[in-house]
């Protein structure tokens, strides 16, 4: 059987980091997979998560399953950060542990495919590419609607909104709750109030990834557009992520919620999705989430974190207007402009497919081929080289 298996090509995220890791190249720079880098660049384990890790190590004292939705002191905890502390949203909303951010999508397009396996999952044009992968293998067609404007590099927020109102009665629309994946262009609230105006008319259901809670604006402010939407709809799904905000990518911490019109359809849905996650996988894993509800449990290490989120996200933040700066020299600054402006881990940086192959190729710099650079993967200490590099590129 195996002789006649079909070899596919490396993942366009994944796959770069087993090809930097081969790059033998002094001078090479990572701003492919999303992980958040510091000066030095490395990625750190945050010290809250430290302090948790070690309260835990001495309070553990069993190993056994947390059942389908996981610890429910991660969800007591993890929800209201999510909707906002004493929200009322909070009393129709279940919260379900999930492997990730990337799992929590999983369950979400079973979950659909179990009650209406008709709804097509619509996704921005770009879109994180595991999107369409994810929503494909739990057997729901996928359809885009326009986002970024190709030619301009900008967010075409008109075409947004009329593809939106394109979108067949019911079915589910894909929403960034802010810092977009890949492009950094995200809604202001105006926008979003318009977004919401067509959801309602339409009765389409969203689905928000919420994967970067605390990179755009801050932890309170990139959740604005979560909480209208489960305000102002009956019912909303959201998936958030603890990969990146608590720096815990590799332990598979996230969570599916769904945010229902009563307390009793809430409680139907978590009877289906307990049923979803047994199939999958049957208990998420416990490591992270403990950490997650040390955490926000604690008074001591909440503000550390919260402390350590405004770093990361202050860092990225500089790192932006000084590779606008940076290439002012080169008479490129207005080129790249947006960067400074976009929101996030990522920018869409109007680089081609044919101009990232060369930056990699020949200098080592590696990024999505669709142009999406790692902020953070860049620091003082190489950002000259990238910008020497990337005018080498663009006016050759
Ligand atoms: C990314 O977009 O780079 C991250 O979310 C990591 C991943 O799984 O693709």
């Amino acid at each position: 059987m195996f002789a006649n298996v079909e070899r596919l090509p490396a993942d366009p995220i994944l796959g770069l980091i087993e090809a930097f890791n081969k790059d033998t190249n002094p001078n090479k720079i990572d701003l492919g997979v999303g992980v958040y880098r510091d000066a030095e660049g490395t990625t750190p384990i945050m010290r809250a998560v430290k302090e948790a890790e070690s309260l835990l190590l001495q309070s553990e004292t069993t190993k056994a399953y947390i059942g389908s939705h996981g610890d429910p002191a991660f969800g007591k905890h993890l929800l209201p950060l999510v909707l906002g502390q004493q929200s009322p949203l909070l009393e129709r909303a279940s919260l379900t542990q999930a492997p990730g951010g990337t799992g929590a999508l999983r369950l979400a397009g079973d979950f659909i495919k179990r009650i209406d396996a008709k709804k097509k999952v619509w996704l921005s044009n770009p879109t994180w590419p595991n999107h369409q992968a994810i929503f494909k293998a739990a057997g729901l067609e996928t359809a885009s609607y326009r986002y970024v404007d190709t030619e301009s590099n900008q967010l075409d927020f008109p075409a947004l909104l009329a593809d939106l109102k394109q979108i067949p009665q019911g079915d589910v629309v894909l929403l960034h709750a802010c810092c977009h994946n890949p492009s950094g262009f995200d809604l202001n609230q105006q926008q979003w109030q318009e977004v919401l105006a067509v959801l309602k008319e339409r009765e389409l259901l969203p689905l928000l990834d919420f994967a970067y809670q605390g990179f755009g604006e801050g932890l309170e402010e990139d959740a604005w557009a979560v909480r209208l939407l489960a305000e102002h709809l009956p019912e909303v799904m959201i998936t958030a992520s603890c990969s990146k905000n608590f720096g815990l990518y590799r332990e598979r911490t996230g969570a599916f919620i769904a945010v229902a019109a009563t307390a009793d359809d809430m409680e139907k849905v978590r009877s289906q999705l307990a049923v979803v996650a047994r199939s999958n996988y049957s208990n998420p894993p416990a490591h992270g989430s403990s950490i997650v509800a040390t955490i926000l449990g604690s008074q001591e290490l909440r503000p550390l974190w919260e402390e350590e989120v405004t770093e990361m996200r202050e860092r990225i933040n500089t790192l932006r207007q000084d590779f606008v700066k940076a290439l002012e020299p080169h008479g490129l600054a207005e080129k790249f402009a947006c960067v400074a402006q976009q929101k996030g881990m990522f920018s869409y940086s109007g680089l081609k497919p044919q101009e990232v192959e060369r930056l990699q190729k020949e200098f080592g710099i590696y990024m999505v081929s669709s142009g999406r650079m790692n902020i953070a993967g860049y620091n003082q200490q190489n950002l000259e080289y990238l910008c020497t590099a990337i005018a080498a590129t663009c006016k050759a």
